[in-house]
């Protein structure tokens, strides 16, 4: 017999730890989970409930998966627990109605530009169950604007998530950096936030229940991606592409003077609606460089480094700025001016699709009347697979001292592409060896065009991938 009475009326109650932390959190904005298994979809069930409970008929919420078949399984958890509280669902519209009058949506969401069709909705409650699903939060902001309630019930916005996946640089910027675990902090529009994680270990009730899901999840994926889920570790970049190899310590440098004698060049990625990325690389030739603080080093010839960038993007994650062609290439010259005065700055590669004519448009040509030109990046079967090995070796022979092969650095200064988005660039989950292409990959493209880039003729120098 077990000690405590059991309260056989009990149809849900949150466990003990994450779980209770949720309910019972009054933050505004919370990112919930971290791992899978972690009871997360059963967290945003509890704090709904909890929800519509404290506030009745005038609590006004929505669920939201990125796709129909997700949502799903959402919908059958919610079945195994709202009818026996005497909830009614309408299938039909996918509304639950609660029996003290509240009233919860079940919605997917798989394109942003959905979420414009919520404008002028008002929900008390919101949650995004899998948050880390969606590549840009630009669809939860936009819906994040119908959390309002006429009758003055606090409102809340729950969003789960694990590392790993399309989402997981802004979700990591979102609400894993600016502060540690359990501790609420303010976001830029002035909202409070709070990251409550939970791990597997934390779902004591699916533990027990099942015995074999801890090793069912452990073949359920490449082992990186795993560990991922399983440890919840969202800051060693769990499941990047370049996560073992890159150090920002190392990567990261002051800028400094570059040598007359080094080749500058740029590399680009075409953009519009999403950004577009212009690198512009300093390429040892083995001279010494003077470091800010006096200092002299050399490096192997050969070694890279991106000593500006302009990324062209509107602020938001994954969001271009819809320059023309002939717009960017007048910015780049005039960039260069300021940059390199005095400097040649000799053409580098870009994306392929640059030089395609389409209508009688090529955007190589446009920008080649202004004086801006390319190279044709090397767009062999495998290159994509290959230039990444190549960055990875790069960044590698970085951290062995002294260094022997070239390798691949960043001036400091280069935030918005470079430093925001490569370190971090989560791998394709079906396919390891090349990266998530729905995630932000527009700087590392262009990284990635420069690393494979072998220089004709006219500049010919002994080049190492
Ligand atoms: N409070 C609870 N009461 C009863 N069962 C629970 C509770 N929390 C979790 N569980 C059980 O654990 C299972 C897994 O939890 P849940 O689906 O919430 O995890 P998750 O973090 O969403 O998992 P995934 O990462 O796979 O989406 C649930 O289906 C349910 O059976
Ligand atoms: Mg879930």
């Amino acid at each position: 017999m077990s000690e405590e009475p059991v309260n056989q009326s009990v149809i849900w109650q949150p466990q003990p730890g994450p779980q209770e932390m949720l309910l019972t959190c009054p933050v505004e904005e919370i990112f919930f989970g971290g791992a899978r298994g972690g009871g997360k979809t059963d967290g945003v069930i509890g704090s709904w409930l909890g929800h519509a409970g404290r506030h009745g008929a005038h609590a006004r919420g929505i669920v939201f998966r990125r796709s129909m078949s997700e949502l799903d399984e959402v919908q059958s958890r919610m079945m195994e627990v709202f009818p026996a509280l005497g909830a009614r669902y309408k299938a039909a519209i996918r509304v639950w109605e609660m029996p003290g009058g509240a009233v919860l949506r079940l919605r997917f969401l798989d394109s942003d530009e959905d979420a414009t069709k919520y404008q002028g909705h008002a929900y008390s409650w919101m949650a995004f169950d899998e948050a880390g699903n969606w590549p840009t939060p630009k669809a939860i902001d936009q819906l994040r604007a119908c959390l309002r309630s006429v009758h003055g019930v606090p409102i809340q916005l729950i969003l789960t998530g694990n590392p790993g996946g399309v989402g997981h640089n802004w979700l990591k910027a979102r609400y894993i950096d600016p502060a540690t675990p359990m501790t609420p902090f303010q976001g830029p529009d002035g909202s409070m936030r709070v990251f409550i994680p939970s791990r597997l270990e934390d779902n004591r009730l699916l533990m027990e229940k099942d015995s074999q899901y801890a090793n069912r999840l452990k073949s359920s994926g490449p082992a990186w991606l795993v560990r991922a889920w399983l440890e919840g570790d969202w800051n060693t970049v769990a499941g990047g592409m370049f996560d073992d190899v890159y150090r920002p310590s190392v990567h990261e440098v002051e800028p400094f003077e570059i040598p007359r004698s080094w080749i500058i060049d740029r590399s680009f990625d075409w953009g519009s609606s999403k950004p577009f990325s212009v690198c512009w690389w300093a390429e040892s030739d083995g001279t010494e460089a003077t470091l800010k603080d006096g200092t002299k080093k050399s490096w192997p010839r050969g070694t890279l480094f991106q000593v500006a960038e302009w990324y062209g993007w509107n602020g938001q994650p994954n969001e271009g700025c819809r320059m023309l062609a002939v717009e960017i290439a007048r910015g780049i010259l005039e960039k260069e001016k300021d940059i390199f005065p005095g400097r040649k700055v000799v053409p580098g590669p870009a994306d392929n699709s640059i030089f395609d004519a389409e209508n009688g448009m090529c955007i190589a040509d446009d920008m080649g009347r202004i004086g801006v030109h390319w190279e044709r990046s090397n767009k062999s079967p495998g290159s994509r697979r290959t230039g990444w090995e190549a960055m990875r070796k790069r960044f590698k022979a970085c951290l062995t001292s002294p260094m022997e092969e070239p390798g691949l650095f960043t001036f400091n200064t280069c935030r918005s592409g470079f430093i925001r988005t490569v370190p971090t660039l989560p791998r394709d989950q079906h396919n390891p060896e090349d990266v998530n292409t729905a995630s932000e990959d527009h700087c590392a493209d262009s990284v990635r065009y420069r690393c494979l880039y072998v220089r004709a003729v006219a500049f010919s120098q002994p080049f190492r991938l």
